[in-house]
């Protein structure tokens, strides 16, 4: 039976592109070919692992780190994340951006931390 494989780019790696297969996490496929991607907990919990996509489809439905508005803005979970068509992607700690505050810089408001209660979910945010 026919392997189906996709094509990544990595487009803040100069455009370096890889050939990987459909059914396994982009993180092990790209790691296998030598490209040093950041990560932790390997489950899809942690987002030490995020990377940002820039074109394609993925499918990373066991990934439990990103909230919506992290998965609208094109983030994914390399760990988990497997290609469904040939994709572009930022890597490494550049495409990690938008997803940390830094509390010391960028203190929450008081609205915010009540918006931090731990009876709410992490995707109810605007
Ligand atoms: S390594 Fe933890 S979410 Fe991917």
């Amino acid at each position: 039976m026919a392997v189906t494989t996709y094509r990544v780019t990595l487009a803040n790696r100069e455009n370096a592109t890889f050939e990987v297969v459909a059914r396994r996490p982009l993180l092990e496929s790209l790691r296998e070919q030598g490209v040093d991607l950041p990560y932790g907990c390997k489950y899809g919990g942690c987002i030490t692992c995020a990377a940002k996509l820039t074109a394609g489809i993925v499918d990373q439905r066991r990934q439990v780190a990103l909230n919506k508005r992290q998965i609208n803005a094109g983030y994914v979970i390399l760990c988990v994340a497997r290609p469904m068509s040939d994709v572009t992607l930022e890597i490494g700690v550049d495409s990690h951006g938008a997803l940390y505050r830094n509390p010391f810089l960028d203190p929450l408001e008081p609205h915010d931390l009540r918006q931090a209660s731990p009876h709410q979910r992490l995707d109810d945010g605007p």
